[in-house]
C-alpha cells in the first residue's frame, strides 16, 4: 500500500473490487463516488455523527468476525483482504426490510433518515460481532450514531426490541454462530455464508501491508490522522500497521502482559486475558470514544499521537508499561514524551510492542468530560497500587464503611504508580507522587499529602476544557476518588 499506488483487493457487499487507487482514499469515498452506493452517508467526516458507519469482516480464529467502523476515517488499504459491507450490502430484495431495519421503523426510530443507514449498519454489526447479546450491549453499540430529529429513545427500544429477540432464539452470550443465528433471522442475506471461503482465498492472493522507499508515515486505524490531515493522507507514502498480523496480538508471559502496538482498543475489551486483569474493563473503556472508533483505534496510534489528554496513554501509563520499537529498542512509555507533541523516537522507528508487568493488584482509571460519553477528557487519570494485605473490599459485602476504612488504613502502599492527562503538555507520569506513595498507609494524611505532590507535578492550562484552577481541582477529586473506587475509603475532610 505505498504511494498511493498498488493493488487493493477486497469483497464488497457479495463483489470482489480490485482497485489500483490511491491506498489512502477513504472507503467512504470509494463506496459512494466509485462503486455509486449512496447508501452510506457523509456527516462530519471526523467519526463523530456515525452517519458513514460501515461494517468490517476479517478471518480470525476461523471465523469471519465483523466489527462496525466509520469509512470516513478508514484507508481503503486497511479494507486490503477484508469483507467490506455497506447498507446495500444487507438490503433484502423487493424493498423487504430486515429485521433491523423493520423494528426501526416499527418503533418509530427514522424520520429524515439520514441517520438511519449508520443506526442500521451498527445495530446489525452487534448482532454479528463479539460482545454479549443483552440489551445494554445492543444501546452501546449505536454509542458512536447521532440523530438530530428522532429523539433517541425510539431508536433505543427499537434496539431493546430487536435484541431482546435475539435472547430468545439464542441466549444473551456471545456465540460463536453469531453469523448462522444472523443469516437464519434475516438479519444478513444468505451470501454472508460464502464470505469465509471467499476471504479464504482473497487472504492467499493479497499480501500484508507493504513498505515504502520514501519517509515512512505510518498508519493505524487512521482515526486521529484522518481528522487531522484528510487530504495529505489520499496520496501520502504509508505505511499501514493497522493489519500487520505481527502487531495484533494480546499474549501473556510468566512475567508481562504483551501487546502488538496495533492492537485495538476493542480488542482489549474482548480479550479473555484483559477481562481478567482488569475486572472493571468495560465500565473503563466505554469512556472511550465509541464502538466503531473503540474499532479501529490502536494502541500505538493513542501513544504517538500524542495528546495529553489520550485515554489509552494515561490507563498506560498507570501500569509502567514499556514500548518495544521496530529495531527492539525498549523505554518506559514515560520517556516517550519529551514536550507537547515532541517523542523520543526516530522518524523510522515504529511501535511494534507494548508490555507491562502482569502482577496488577488495584487499578482504577478516572475520565472528566464535558459529556459523559463520546468526548475527549478534561481530566483523566489512572492509578496502579499493589498493597500489604491483598484483601479488598468484597472482604466487607454490606459495605460496612468503617471497617473498610479500618482494613485500608491498615494497609501499607507496597508499589504505586499514578498518571493523569489534561494537566500538562504531554500525558504525565506522576514520578514523584508515585514514589511518595510506595510504604505508606492508605490514610487521609497520605491522600491529601500525596496531593500536595500532585499539585507541584502538574502545570494544567485553561482553555475551552476548563480553567487551570479547575482542572488542578478535578485531579485532587479524582485522585481521591481512585481511593474511593479501589478501597471504600471515606476521607474525613
Ligand atoms: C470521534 C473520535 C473520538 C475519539 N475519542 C477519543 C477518546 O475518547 N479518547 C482518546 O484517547 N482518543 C480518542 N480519539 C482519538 C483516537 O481515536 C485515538 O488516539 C486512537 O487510539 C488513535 O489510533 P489510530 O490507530 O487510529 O491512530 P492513527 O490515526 O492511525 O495514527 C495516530 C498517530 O500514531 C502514529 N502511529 C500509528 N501506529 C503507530 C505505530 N505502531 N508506531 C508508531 N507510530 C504509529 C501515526 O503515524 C500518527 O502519528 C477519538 C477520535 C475520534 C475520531
Ligand atoms: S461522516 Fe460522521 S462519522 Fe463519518
Ligand atoms: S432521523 Fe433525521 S437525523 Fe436521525
Amino acid at each position: 500500500m505505498v504511494n498511493g499506488k498498488s493493488m487493493v483487493k477486497f469483497i464488497l457487499n457479495n463483489k470482489t473490487i480490485e482497485s489500483d487507487l490511491p491506498a489512502g482514499t477513504t472507503v467512504l469515498d470509494f463506496v459512494r463516488y466509485h462503486e455509486n452506493l449512496k447508501g452510506t452517508k457523509i456527516g462530519c467526516r471526523e467519526g463523530d455523527c456515525g452517519a458513514c458507519t460501515i461494517l468490517v469482516g476479517e478471518i480470525n480464529d476461523d471465523s469471519v468476525k465483523y466489527r462496525s467502523m466509520t469509512s470516513c476515517l478508514m484507508p481503503l488499504a486497511n479494507a486490503n483482504g477484508k469483507h467490506i459491507v455497506t447498507v446495500e450490502g444487507i438490503n433484502r430484495p423487493n424493498n423487504e426490510l430486515t429485521e433491523v431495519q423493520r423494528v426501526m421503523v416499527d418503533e418509530s426510530g427514522t424520520q429524515c433518515g439520514f441517520c438511519t443507514v449508520g443506526f442500521v449498519m451498527s445495530l446489525t454489526g452487534f448482532f454479528l460481532d463479539e460482545t454479549e447479546k443483552s440489551c445494554e450491549m445492543a444501546i452501546s453499540s449505536i454509542d458512536g450514531n447521532i440523530c438530530r430529529c428522532t429523539g433517541y429513545k425510539s431508536i433505543e427500544r427499537a434496539a431493546k426490541r430487536v435484541s431482546g429477540r435475539w435472547s430468545a432464539v439464542s441466549g444473551q452470550k456471545n456465540s460463536e454462530n453469531n453469523l448462522d443465528v444472523a443469516i437464519k433471522k434475516g438479519i444478513v442475506p444468505n451470501y454472508f455464508s460464502e464470505i469465509k471461503e471467499k476471504l479464504v482465498q482473497l487472504k492467499q492472493e493479497t499480501n500484508r501491508p507493504l513498505t515504502t522507499d520514501h519517509r515512512p508515515l505510518f498508519v493505524g486505524g487512521g482515526t486521529d490522522l484522518y481528522v487531522q490531515r484528510p487530504e495529505e493522507l489520499i496520496y501520502a507514502s504509508a505505511e499501514n500497521l493497522f493489519d500487520d498480523a505481527d502487531l495484533r496480538f494480546i499474549e501473556e508471559t510468566n512475567e508481562f502482559i504483551e501487546l502488538g502496538a496495533s492492537v485495538t482498543v476493542t480488542d482489549l475489551l474482548v480479550s479473555p486475558v484483559m477481562q481478567k486483569l482488569f475486572p472493571n474493563l468495560y465500565k473503563h473503556l466505554k469512556l472511550v470514544s465509541s464502538t466503531p472508533i473503540r474499532n479501529m483505534a490502536t494502541l500505538a496510534g493513542n501513544f504517538v499521537n500524542a495528546s495529553p489528554i489520550g485515554d489509552m496513554t494515561v490507563w498506560f501509563l498507570a501500569l509502567n508499561a514499556s514500548i518495544v520499537f521496530n529495531n527492539n529498542r525498549e523505554i518506559p512509555l514515560s520517556e516517550l514524551y519529551l514536550g507537547y507533541k515532541t517523542l523520543a523516537k526516530s522518524e523510522n522507528e515504529f511501535i511494534k510492542m507494548i508490555r507491562f508487568r502482569k502482577d496488577v493488584q488495584h487499578f482504577n482509571f478516572e475520565k472528566v468530560c464535558k459529556r459523559t460519553f463520546l468526548d475527549i477528557a478534561s481530566v483523566n487519570t489512572a492509578i496502579s497500587l499493589r498493597v500489604s494485605s491483598p484483601t479488598v473490599k468484597e472482604e466487607f459485602p454490606n459495605h460496612d464503611k468503617a471497617r473498610a476504612h479500618a482494613w485500608a488504613t491498615d494497609t501499607v502502599i507496597v508499589d504505586a504508580h499514578v498518571s493523569a492527562g489534561g494537566v500538562a503538555p504531554i500525558p504525565l507520569y506522576l514520578k514523584k507522587t508515585s514514589e511518595f506513595l510506595r510504604g505508606k498507609e492508605i490514610s487521609d494524611e497520605t491522600i491529601f499529602e500525596a496531593n500536595e505532590i500532585i499539585q507541584s507535578e502538574i502545570s494544567p492550562i485553561s482553555d475551552v476544557r476548563g480553567s487551570a484552577e479547575y482542572k488542578r481541582l478535578l485531579l485532587r477529586q479524582l485522585f481521591i476518588g481512585h481511593f474511593v473506587e479501589l478501597f471504600d475509603f471515606k476521607p474525613r475532610n
